[in-house]
């Protein structure tokens, strides 16, 4: 049977099965090549996205939006749907769905609560796509960094990959270990004890023959490390602010950590970034993590054709 993405909802990396994730692959690398010839495409003619953000965003935003506009589509946008939206006068995420389904083809939705794709989902006809959701997920970042994994190193079977950081409250931890861990990568995972990544992700790897090892000290973990996949002590899902202060500069990543780094070592990043990576670091050729935001682009113009059947 042929795969296809039509109709579907991309909420959780779960929910992609392995055939689905490399036609996502293949996609986005062929809409990048014929951007990089030079080429136009057309394939979203007449079709609109809507953009709801209830959090910020610049990246997740910009390369969704962008990657509309390079398929010829239009794009509607919440300009803070927290504020502006009638989320304000207390509509539901589900009604709203009821609602989008009128006015475009695609939406994309980001949220400060885990599972409010999902309702948008639920009240939507048309391709509810997470943005991020919460401490949840976020699985189209999780796509943008396998693309970029498979970019950079050429394979992703056999390579060591450090997740560091919060760990916790990072969704693109929670959605990049989901799916890394189907593509044969070993982990290790580099966290304060307060901000180590939840006992069922870790458990449930562990379950699945995916081998974890947990060092919280960076130097040692870079030193046997292919992909160092820092992330942001994430200030906004602490309760207590004296605890974010505690934690807030547990790594940073600087030229000395590099110097210890396994030989072509990469380092990615969600962003953005605070002090978790010295400014220093991005002479670094391995430094990934702007290329891996511009990634984000051709992944999602190619979520966003698959979803609507115009690939
Ligand atoms: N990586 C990411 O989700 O960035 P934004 O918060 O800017 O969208």
């Amino acid at each position: 049977m042929t795969t296809t993405l039509y109709g579907k909802d991309i909420l959780d990396v779960q929910s992609l099965t392995d055939d689905e994730v490399h036609l996502i692959m293949e996609t986005a690398a062929r809409y990048e090549r014929v951007m990089k010839s030079g080429g136009r495409l057309l394939n979203m003619d007449g079709k609109t996205l809507a953009t709801l953000f209830y959090e910020p965003s610049t990246r997740t935003r910009l390369s969704f939006e962008t990657a509309m506009l390079r398929l010829g589509g239009t794009v509607l946008s919440v300009a803070d749907a927290k504020t502006s939206s009638s989320s304000k006068k207390g509509e539901t995420i589900y009604d709203t769905g009821k609602m989008i389904e009128g006015y475009a083809d695609v939406a994309v939705i980001r949220h400060p609560e885990t599972g409010s794709a999902a309702e948008l989902a639920a009240g939507s006809s048309k391709p509810v796509i997470n943005g991020g959701d919460g401490a949840g997920q976020h699985p189209t970042q999780a796509l943008l960094d396998l693309y970029t994994i498979i970019k950079e190193k050429g394979k992703t079977e056999g390579l060591t990959v450090c997740l560091a950081g919060d760990l916790k409250n990072g969704r693109t931890v929670h959605s990049g270990a989901a799916l890394l861990a189907r593509m044969g990568v070993k982990f290790i995972f580099t966290a304060p004890e307060a901000l180590a990544m939840p006992a069922s992700i870790t458990e449930g790897l562990k379950k699945s023959g995916v081998e974890v090892e947990i060092n919280p000290d960076l130097d040692s973990a870079v030193a046997k490390s292919d992909v160092l996949y820092m992330t942001r002590i994430q200030k906004e899902r602490f309760e207590d602010p004296e605890e974010y202060e505690r934690l807030k500069t547990s790594y940073e990543v600087t030229n000395e950590t590099v110097k210890k780094a396994k030989k072509g070592m990469i380092i990615m990043h969600p962003l953005p970034r605070v002090t978790e990576i010295a400014v220093e670091v991005d002479a670094y050729e391995g430094a990934a993590y702007f290329r891996q935001a511009a990634n984000g682009v051709p992944v999602r113009m190619a979520l966003l054709a698959l979803v609507c059947g115009c690939e």
